[in-house]
């Protein structure tokens, strides 16, 4: 056991208690799974199983909430309801983060736009927006596409003799390209992660979150949960302090490195008038612009650099790895995806031009509809974990039944409970998406319409980038760039399973990591076989 709940277990336990006793409001008439230990509760369930596999089974069994346990009896309010998640998401700084999710974030992403809470947030957020607006972003494309290219020149050459094909691990690929793309299109900067695996910064980056959280033991699981009894600081001292989380660590140690230098150079050169386009060099001069009051710290500043270098490439990395093996498990699709892209190229080259373009992808239905399935499917942040600010009544698009066979419309909930989102369920709501809500099936988004009776998100009606004041700030960065991904790779290569595809876990590391069953240890892993893909006409 750590040794931190020597502290974190009687302080959180009285306070439980002394809560019980004065709200009024509880839980105990939601039904909910029983809990699987008293000192885990279902906690166990989210954090070591499959991503999906317990909230799967619980949106099946109670529909749209269901009451689960934390330690020592604590209750959870566990969230899919469409109605219920639109919200929270929309109420933001009603359902503030949690100490321990701010701590937490803090180790991962010091004190950026992700772990910010209230007026501090809304400062920093009007500061960033700038740098991720519609022609922001779009102008990155050509970027997406040359670090996607990367990767085809080098699997070109490495299949040149093997015309059979090859095994290639798709995370490691993707994940070094998108770093490089997020250096250029972030910082004006080159990692070279391509090339070069082994430099201190590259390899800090690798894994870093499965490293970090794969597999937690019963004592961790409790200690980072009932650390939100705690106040705030001495979370983040004590998380700074744990032998647990040395790899974290060493990644502020070099991401603070890089931050200073790019910082240094990126004041120098915008001082020379230089004309830069990076989202850096937007955020410094938005904050050079601001008024006194709205302006970031340098330390802020530090913090934005190091909470893009993470949020901005783990994530689209993953959403590519999932989606390339949604892919090799379905040839018809892929296939169909494939002939758009060569149709399209074909087009471009008729045109005289030589790459895609922004305007290109809107005359690509399919290649939109394989997107918004990938991120529907496999949402690579699954949960998102927020606190009942005050008491309030959570309303529900389709009443539930409690234990005591009342049926009610809205959950009333007291100041400090605890919630959990649950993206990947939300997702697979059949209410929403249709009996085959478990089915990868694009065709969905080609036949439906897109509207909804309710509007959850801020892309396609997916929870997937969240929604609301604290929506993912990069999702359209994030969506150009998986197309830029997909359109590269899939238009010259083949994917194909390999064996150990049937061992595939759906690792639960805050995103939902690929890893092999029984080589967690190894990291990232997605194998696929990859051949030349044939270019019919
Ligand atoms: C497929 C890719 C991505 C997914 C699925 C994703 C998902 C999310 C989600 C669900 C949140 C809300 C988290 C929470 O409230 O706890 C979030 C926040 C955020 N994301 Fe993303 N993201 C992606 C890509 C990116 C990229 C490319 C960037 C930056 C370049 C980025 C930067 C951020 C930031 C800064 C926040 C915090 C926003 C705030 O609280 O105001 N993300 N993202
Ligand atoms: C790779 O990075 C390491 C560490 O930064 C450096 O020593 C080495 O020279 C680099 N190799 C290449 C081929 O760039
Ligand atoms: C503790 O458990 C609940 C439910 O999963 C969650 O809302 C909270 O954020 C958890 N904390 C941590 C650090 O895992
Ligand atoms: C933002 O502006 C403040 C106030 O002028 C300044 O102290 C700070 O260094 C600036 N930060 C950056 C990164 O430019
Ligand atoms: C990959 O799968 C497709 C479709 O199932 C099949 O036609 C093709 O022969 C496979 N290629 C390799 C190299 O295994």
């Amino acid at each position: 056991m750590e040794p931190t709940l020597a502290y974190g277990l009687p302080a959180a336990f009285i306070l439980y208690l002394i809560y019980k006793r004065v709200t009024k409001i509880t839980l105990d008439d939601i039904r909910g799974p029983e809990a699987e230990t008293f000192w885990l509760g279902n906690l166990g369930q989210l954090f070591r199983s499959l991503v999906g596999e317990a909230d799967f089974a619980w949106q099946d069994k109670f529909g749209g909430v269901a009451r689960i346990k934390g330690p020592v009896g604590q209750d959870i309010l566990w969230v899919c309801d469409p109605r219920a998640m639109q919200f929270i998401m929309n109420g933001a700084y009603k359902f503030p983060k949690t100490s321990e999710r701010v701590a937490l974030g803090t180790l991962s992403t010091d004190r950026g736009l992700v772990t910010a809470q209230d007026d501090c947030h809304k400062r920093q957020r009007k500061a960033m927006l700038p740098a991720f607006g519609t022609p922001e972003s779009k102008a990155l494309f050509p970027i997406f596409v040359r670090n996607a290219e990367a990767i085809t020149t080098r699997w070109r050459d490495q299949l040149f003799d093997s015309p059979e094909g090859k095994m290639f691990n798709i995370p490691t690929w993707v994940s070094c390209a998108t770093l490089d793309a997020i250096g250029e299109a972030a910082f004006d900067h080159t990692f070279g992660a391509i090339d070069n695996q082994t430099s201190d910064f590259v390899k800090s980056y690798q894994s870093l979150l499965i490293k970090s959280f794969a597999s937690p033991t019963d004592g961790r699981i409790i200690m980072q949960n009932l650390s939100r009894y705690l106040p705030v600081n001495f979370v983040i001292w004590l998380y700074d302090h744990l032998p647990l989380y040395k790899l974290l660590r060493k990644n502020r140690e070099v991401a603070h490195k890089f931050g200073k230098e790019i910082l240094a150079s990126k004041d120098a050169a915008l001082a020379k008038g230089a004309d830069s386009h990076d989202l850096l060099a937007i955020i410094v001069r938005s904050n050079m612009s601001e008024n006194e009051r709205s302006k970031l710290t340098d330390y802020e500043v530090l913090s934005q650099i190091r909470t893009i270098l993470l949020a901005g490439h783990e994530t689209t990395s993953t959403a590519l790895s999932w989606g390339l093996l949604e892919l090799a498990k379905n040839p018809a699709i892929q296939s169909k995806l494939r002939a758009e892209i060569h149709a399209m190229d074909n087009t471009i080259k008729a045109h005289g031009r030589s790459s895609f373009t922004v305007e290109d992808l809107d005359k690509m239905p399919y290649t939109q509809a394989c997107l918004k399935e990938v991120l529907r499917f496999h949402p690579p942040v699954y949960h998102l974990h927020r606190a009942v600010g005050q008491d309030t009544a959570i309303p529900l698009s389709k009443p539930v039944t409690t234990k005591s066979g009342t049926e009610i419309n809205e959950v009333p909930v007291a100041k400090g409970t605890s919630i959990v989102l649950s993206i990947a369920a939300y997702n697979r709501d059949k209410s929403v998406w249709g009996e085959d809500a478990h089915v990868f099936n694009p065709e969905r988004w080609l036949n439906q319409s897109e509207k909804k009776d309710i509007s959850v998100g801020i892309f396609s009606n997916l929870a997937t980038f969240a929604g609301g004041p604290r929506a993912c700030i990069g999702w359209r960065f994030a969506v150009y760039e998986i197309q830029a991904f997909m359109i590269e790779l899939v238009s010259n290569f083949e994917f194909n399973l390999t064996e150990d595809c049937k061992l595939i876990r759906r690792e639960p590391v805050f995103i939902m990591a690929p890893t092999v069953e029984g080589q967690v240890g190894k990291g990232a892993q997605m194998p696929l076989k990859v051949t030349l893909a044939q270019r019919g006409e």
